[in-house]
């Protein structure tokens, strides 16, 4: 029987063991699928696991998608790029990282805007999932990125790593910039407690604006109830999630599962 887990710390919330046991049961297969709390001493432990093939994959959330790096013997070219590791799995004796976070980041752009057609974007957050954002991004042939966040630096290091692609807006000038964008991003963990709101001139972006938050629970956070009540469209971090769990089941499975309309009603309900 395959064994898969997703660790991090908090983990309560996590949906993932949701998705991956409503596929197994869908394509028969025999897997189990497991929360794990850990701390970051317990690292180690979990890779000897997969690597004595006693859990068979493991998805990694925060705050570990970089701490579990040192640990591993191989990094897929994303993960390289972006220092960050959501996905691991066994390949010849080897425990491999990568990062389907990119992936499920642009596959849930795709929904909403055409190919090369976002032109520019601003992207509030330096954090974990930074870095995948902005690769998926690049990808997606993005002509230009402004960046903001509370700590300066981890904005200029992102900008160091990613090069001038990247503009960086003072956090503190947020308030009052007027800035011409197709998208912005809250890439904060600000949302999570129902009374934060970023210090934003909601009103002084295009109407077309589309604005997207990487959280999916709540499902509207504050950022996106104030975007929607000033009648822009939003997005939240729903399909992104789906979508990256969708390309980690097919890495262990060799199977690309469908996202249908059962499990959406099922993520949906949680
Ligand atoms: P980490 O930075 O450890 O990877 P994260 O949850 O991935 O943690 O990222 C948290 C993001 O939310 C960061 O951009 C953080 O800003 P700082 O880099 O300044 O810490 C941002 N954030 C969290 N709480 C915030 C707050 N109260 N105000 C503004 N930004 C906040």
């Amino acid at each position: 029987m395959k064994k898969f887990i997703v660790i991090g710390n908090p983990i309560k919330h996590s949906l993932s063991p949701t998705v991956h046991e409503y596929w197994f049961k869908k394509y028969k297969e025999e897997a189990t699928y497991e929360k794990k709390f850990l701390e970051e001493k317990d690292l180690r432990k979990i890779i000897k696991d997969i690597q004595r093939n006693q859990i068979t994959g493991a998805n990694i959330t925060v705050p570990f998608k970089q701490k579990i790096i040192p640990f591993l013997d191989e990094l897929s070219l994303v993960a390289k790029e972006t220092l960050s590791v959501n996905t691991i799995y066994r390949n010849n004796n080897k425990v491999i990282g990568d990062n389907t976070d990119v992936n499920g980041f642009q596959n849930s752009l795709s929904e909403h805007f055409s190919k090369n057609s976002i032109k520019s974007t601003l992207l509030i957050g330096a954090g974990g999932v930074s870095p995948s954002i902005i690769y998926a991004l690049k990808n997606l042939n993005v002509g230009q990125i402004f960046i903001s966040n509370r700590t300066e630096e981890k904005a200029q290091l992102l900008k160091e790593r990613f090069g001038p692609l990247l503009s960086i807006v003072p956090w503190n000038d947020l308030a009052n910039k007027n800035l011409y964008v197709d998208l912005v991003i809250n890439a904060t963990s600000l949302g999570l407690q129902k009374e934060e709101t970023i210090n934003l001139n909601f009103s002084s972006f295009d109407k077309k604006t589309i604005f997207y938050d990487v959280i999916y629970n709540p499902h509207q956070t504050s950022f996106l109830k104030k975007a929607e009540s000033l009648g822009y469209q939003t997005i939240n971090g729903m399909m992104m999630f789906l979508y990256q769990a969708q390309l980690a089941y097919e890495i262990w499975n060799k199977q690309k599962p469908e996202i249908d309309t059962k499990l959406l009603n099922l993520v949906r309900q949680n």
